[in-house]
């Protein structure tokens, strides 16, 4: 059952928002007399908050839908409260959610940006490597593709979350920066890259090291912001000075004899 939860993470969250619900009905419904109607209501939706992320926290769910749990009640009831509002507002917010976070509930990858510390990090690599080629895989608003062409590197950048997709495809344009395609990081042909970057996050890296350990090139590099491959020990891990301590995974692929690591 967990398996499931953790595999479709939205019915664990809507499970924990049920669950917490009649909770906080029980709590709060004596006080209803003795206490004015706005401290209650407020009280109530952080209380269902509360419960809804402990539960998606004994799921098993990630970390970010302890955020969202939390969030949900809060702004479903300050919306309630406030009254009276027309429904477009919601239709567009939604939509906008849905372009950007509509594979979230799929793959498991949220939208998260890398910073300029790592960036900067990540271009001494390639420029130390003489590396020419590189690949963001599911790269976001893009940033890293664009910070990394040039010079002679030629960097591209892979993402399927549509409004995403589209924000990076503009300022890369502007920028005459990068090369950002649509389209499934897993379908994504990765034989020609030196270096494959990828900022994604725990689920996926056991699948991602089958690909990209069969698929690219012997002496190219696989590097991954904060999640480790599991099983597999990389050869070096870079630990930055920024704000969040990240830390960077490299895992060289193959050896002289076309070996392949891990
Ligand atoms: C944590 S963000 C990293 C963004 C960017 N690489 C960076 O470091 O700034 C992960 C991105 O991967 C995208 N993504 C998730 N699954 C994907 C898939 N199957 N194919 C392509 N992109 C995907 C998400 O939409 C999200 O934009």
């Amino acid at each position: 059952m967990l398996v499931l939860f953790r595999k479709t993470p939205i019915l664990g969250a809507i499970l924990a928002q049920v669950v917490a619900l009649p909770v906080v009905a029980a709590v709060t419904a004596p006080l209803s007399t003795a206490v004015e109607r706005l401290p209650l209501i407020v009280a109530a939706l952080v209380l269902q908050g509360l419960i809804a992320a402990s539960i998606t926290r004994i799921l098993g769910l990630a970390r970010w839908w302890l955020l969202i749990a939390f969030l949900f009640p809060l702004a479903m009831g300050t919306a309630l409260l406030i009254g009276n509002l027309p429904a477009w507002p919601f239709g567009i917010a939604f939509l906008l959610l849905a372009l950007v976070f509509s594979n979230t509930t799929r793959g498991r990858i949220p939208l998260y940006l890398t910073n300029t510390e790592t960036t900067s990090v990540l271009k001494d690599l390639m420029r130390d490597r003489g590396a020419s080629r590189m690949l963001d895989l599911g790269c976001g608003l893009g940033g890293v593709v664009r910070a990394l062409d040039g010079e002679g590197r030629r960097a591209g950048g892979v993402e399927n979350a549509p409004a995403v997709y589209l924000a990076a495809k503009l300022l890369s344009t502007l920028s005459g920066r990068g090369d950002i395609r649509r389209g499934d990081l897993w379908k994504t042909d990765v034989s020609q890259e030196d270096v494959v970057y990828a900022f994604l996050s725990p689920a996926p890296m056991a699948a991602l090291w089958q690909k990209l350990s069969t698929e690219m090139k012997p002496g190219s590099l696989f590097v991954s912001n904060s999640f480790a491959v599991p099983d597999v020990d990389p050869d070096e891990i870079w630990e930055l000075q920024d704000g969040r301590k990240t830390k960077l995974f490299l895992y060289p692929i193959g050896n002289a004899d076309g070996e392949i690591a891990g």
